[in-house]
Order: C-alpha cells, then structure tokens, then sequence
C-alpha cells in the first residue's frame, strides 16, 4: 500500500487533530445545524485544494451559485485565483458537459442544481427534456462526467438533506449504500453535508449514513452567557488517530482562516 495521502482542513491546528488531515479517497459527513457554516467550510477546503493542484466540485442543490459565490466573496476569498465554472444549464446535463474542455488547471466547477432542476421539471410538467431517470441520478451522471474529464478530485454534496426532497427513497438503505459506493468507486474525496434539525437531531435521516460514511464532523452553535460561538468536533475518522475533543471553531477576518481552538478545555470567556 502507498502512502496514505491527505486532504487538508484547513483550519489551523485540526489537522493535528485528524491525525494529519481528512484521508484521501474518504466520504465525509460535515454535520450540523443552519448558520453554522458547513458550507463554508466545504468551500474553504476546495478553493485551497484547488490552489494546491486538485480539482473542486461543490453541488449546490438548493443554495443558487450565485448566493454561495456572493457569501464566499463577502467572506474575503480571492475566486479570481481559481476558475470557477458555472453549471446551471439543463443542456448542459443532457449533452453531458461536452462544452467542457478537459483537464483545466486550478478548476472549481460549481454544480447548480436548484436552477437545473427548475428548467428539468416546470411546474406541473415532468420531464421536459425526456431525461431519463431521476434527478439524483442526473447529479451522478454529472459526477461521473466531470471525472472522467479529469475535473474531478474532490467533491462537495450541499445537501444529502436536499438530495432526500428530490427523490423518495424506497429502500433507503440500499439506495444511500449505491450513493456512497457510487462515489468511492469513482475514487473521489466526497464532503456530503447533513443538516441538523428539530427533525434531524442523529447524524443522519435514516440511521445508517453514519455507519456508511469514513467520517463524521459535527459543527455545533453553541450558547455560553449569551454568546454564541461554533465549535467543531470530530465524532468519526476512520484509519486517522484522532482527537474526539470539542474545539472552538473561528473565523479570522483578517487572516480570513479558520481556526480551531481550546480542544478538550473550557473557553475563557
Ligand atoms: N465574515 C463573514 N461574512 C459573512 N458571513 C459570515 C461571516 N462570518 C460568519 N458568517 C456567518 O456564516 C453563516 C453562513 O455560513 P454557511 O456556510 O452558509 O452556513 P450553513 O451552510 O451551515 O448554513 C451566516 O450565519 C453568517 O452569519
Ligand atoms: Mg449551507
């Protein structure tokens, strides 16, 4: 066996904590509730992912590109330094990306599902373009296809939550194993980002996503004498050596970094 290679978290002193960083080839579930920044944080390790030579894909379902891309300017991030390709053509899933060239260096294509979706199903009207099979299936193909260019290395999934509104699952169990198994056998880095609420208060909707995935992040709001910070823990990595401890999580506007501190200790406050 090679080396085991890393994805880095870019979040100061958590790779130390991950016992090196996220490993490679991983399907990672960044957990919590709305406003804790799990977005940003999936687009925080690709734009720097991609500045290090990999390749980025972030599929919003339900968030426009245009909303992520507007918070991620208004957080400091320099897009100009990566190339940002928007997908949010129906045309362009149905022709299979073919207007893509290959293999283009420092590429972070975002996937905008929400408005493909609405051009693939107007209201009151199923299947306009006769795409065949579902539309979680469409966001596969499109996986699939930007791999195969070589566009590829790392992908974002905002939401699995999102993914569940899109279709009914009839055998979830089954169906979520062939998600997963369908994106480690492409041999991407997969960050599937879960949301935490009233409803969903385990890691997962149907119980079984947290045996399935290689790791689990959970960011929490956490309130303390009416100030509300974020914190961040690792509850599962497989084959890392890691720290379970709870550590602040911060962002530095002026360094424009996260950081994790006070792992295992009380805050001062
Ligand atoms: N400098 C900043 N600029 C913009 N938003 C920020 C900043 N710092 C913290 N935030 C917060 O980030 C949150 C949005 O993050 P996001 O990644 O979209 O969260 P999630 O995906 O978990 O819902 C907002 O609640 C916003 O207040
Ligand atoms: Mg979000």
């Amino acid at each position: 066996m090679g080396k085991q290679e890393y994805i880095g978290s870019y979040i100061e002193h958590f790779d130390e904590a991950l016992g090196g960083g996220i490993p490679s080839g991983h399907i990672v579930l960044i957990y919590g509730a709305a406003g804790t920044m799990k977005s940003t944080f999936c687009f925080n390790v690709l734009y720097n992912e991609v500045l290090q030579g990999k390749k980025g894909v972030y599929v919003s379902i339900e968030q426009s590109s245009l909303s992520l891309l507007k918070q991620m300017v208004k957080m400091g991030y320099d897009i100009s330094k990566v190339n940002i390709e928007v997908l949010n053509e129906a045309n362009d899933v149905i022709r299979g990306l073919s207007r893509l060239k290959d293999d283009e260096p420092r590429k972070l294509t975002i996937v905008d599902f929400g408005t493909i979706r609405k051009q693939l199903q107007p209201k009151g009207q199923k299947q306009k373009f006769g795409f065949s099979g579902d539309m979680v299936e469409s966001i596969l193909s499109m996986i699939q296809t930007l791999k195969r260019k070589n566009l590829c290395d790392i992908v974002v999934l905002d939401s699995l939550t999102a993914v569940y509104s899109l279709t009914e699952l009839k055998e979830p169990r089954s169906e979520i194993f062939y998600l997963f198994e369908f994106l480690r056998d492409l041999g991407l880095t997969s960050f599937v980002i879960s949301e935490e609420s009233e409803e969903n208060t385990r890691y997962s909707r149907f119980g079984i996503e947290s045996y399935l995935v290689d790791g689990i992040l959970h960011i929490m709001l956490t309130d303390r004498n009416r100030k509300v910070t974020r914190e961040i823990q690792i509850r599962k990595m497989r084959a890392t050596d890691c720290n379970n401890d709870v550590f602040t999580l911060e962002w530095d506007a002026r360094t424009k970094k996260f950081k994790a501190l006070y792992g295992g200790k009380n805050p001062l406050v």
